[in-house]
């Protein structure tokens, strides 16, 4: 797969991907638009209102203006990325979208209105219809489409234009062709590294990271080991760039409880049951970095 132009499609089934659109401006929206963007792609982010637009914009052109302050991209990269975004309000506006990634808030009544949404204004039969979700099944979006074969999770990490792994997450409906050209778009237009997982309570890398982490605060919680002392462990014992505990506090306490709560719940696996000072944590509003206190001070 090359890298995407307008006309490549004319006449041919979408294996070249160019027109696409990201819902949710917010932390991973607009990280995955930037990262679209630069990539060659016209993109349309949509979002709820003028001032989360306006919040979205701001935010992609922060980090599009530290990319070229780095050294990543040059000043005339980054106008050319910006200029292939466009903003909306109205989903309307999504209708002629080969490639829809949803980034919405973690809220399944609001996706599935989108997934609804997305179905009733996109024509184009071929067109693949993504959530980057990280808790939530795949299938329950596909299922507000009447075409739950273009459904699948395309899962970026944060910050997306920095971290090379996307999760591929195929529901037990998505079509292998789905899979195939959302795979090759992935590695060979954004030049990330995707993997397949299945649809299943945090796919690859949540299913292992978060039982590490829960297990990390029931050692603190339980008084086995002090939180310096667990994360030197695995920084100078295992190579880790950071400790368990630091890392918690980096993805955000509430995060990692809501993953948490959402392996525990559908497999039981005991070692994901989120510690009880892991919610405590949470109901005192120390969430970690994002509001300067977790475990740590920030
Ligand atoms: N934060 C992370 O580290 C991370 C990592 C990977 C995946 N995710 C997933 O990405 C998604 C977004 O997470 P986030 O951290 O960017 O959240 P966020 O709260 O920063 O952003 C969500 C955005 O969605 C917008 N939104 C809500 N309803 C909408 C609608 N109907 N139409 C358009 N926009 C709408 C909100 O206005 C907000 O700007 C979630 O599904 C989350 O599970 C998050």
């Amino acid at each position: 797969m090359t890298a995407p132009t307008d006309t490549d499609n004319e006449g041919k089934t979408p294996m070249v991907i160019a027109r696409t659109a990201v819902v949710g401006s917010g932390l991973m929206g607009a990280g995955i638009a930037e990262v679209l963007a630069k990539s060659g792609c016209d993109v349309i982010v949509s979002e709820v209102d003028t001032a989360a637009v306006d919040a979205g914009r701001a935010r992609i052109e922060k980090s599009l203006a530290k990319a070229v302050e780095r050294g990543k991209l040059t000043a005339g990269d980054s106008e050319a990325a910006l200029a292939r975004l466009r903003f909306t309000t109205d989903i309307a506006d999504l209708a002629d979208r080969q490639l829809v990634i949803e980034a919405a808030s973690e809220n399944e009544e609001v996706k599935r209105s989108i997934f609804a949404g997305l179905d009733a204004v996109v024509t184009d039969e071929h067109a693949i219809l993504a959530s980057n979700t990280s808790s939530m099944p795949i299938i329950r979006f596909a299922q507000a489409t009447t075409r739950p074969e273009r459904v699948l999770g395309i899962h970026f990490f944060n910050p997306a234009p920095v971290q090379p792994l996307v999760e591929i997450v195929s529901s037990v409906l998505t079509a292998e062709e789905v899979r195939e050209t959302a795979t090759a778009f992935v590695s060979e237009v954004l030049g990330k590294a995707p993997v397949q997982a299945s649809d299943r309570p945090g796919f690859i890398v949540n299913a292992l990271l978060i039982p590490y982490l829960c297990s990390a605060i029931r050692m603190l919680e339980s008084g086995y080991a002090t939180k310096e002392d667990i994360d030197a462990g695995m920084v100078k014992g295992c190579a880790h760039p950071m400790g368990p505990i630091a890392l918690a506090d980096l993805v955000g306490l509430d995060t990692c409880l809501f993953a948490a709560e959402s392996i525990f719940s559908e497999t039981g696996d005991p070692a994901a049951k989120p510690p009880v000072l892991l919610s405590r944590m949470v109901d005192a509003g120390l969430l970690g970095v994002k509001s300067g206190r977790g475990f740590y001070e920030y």
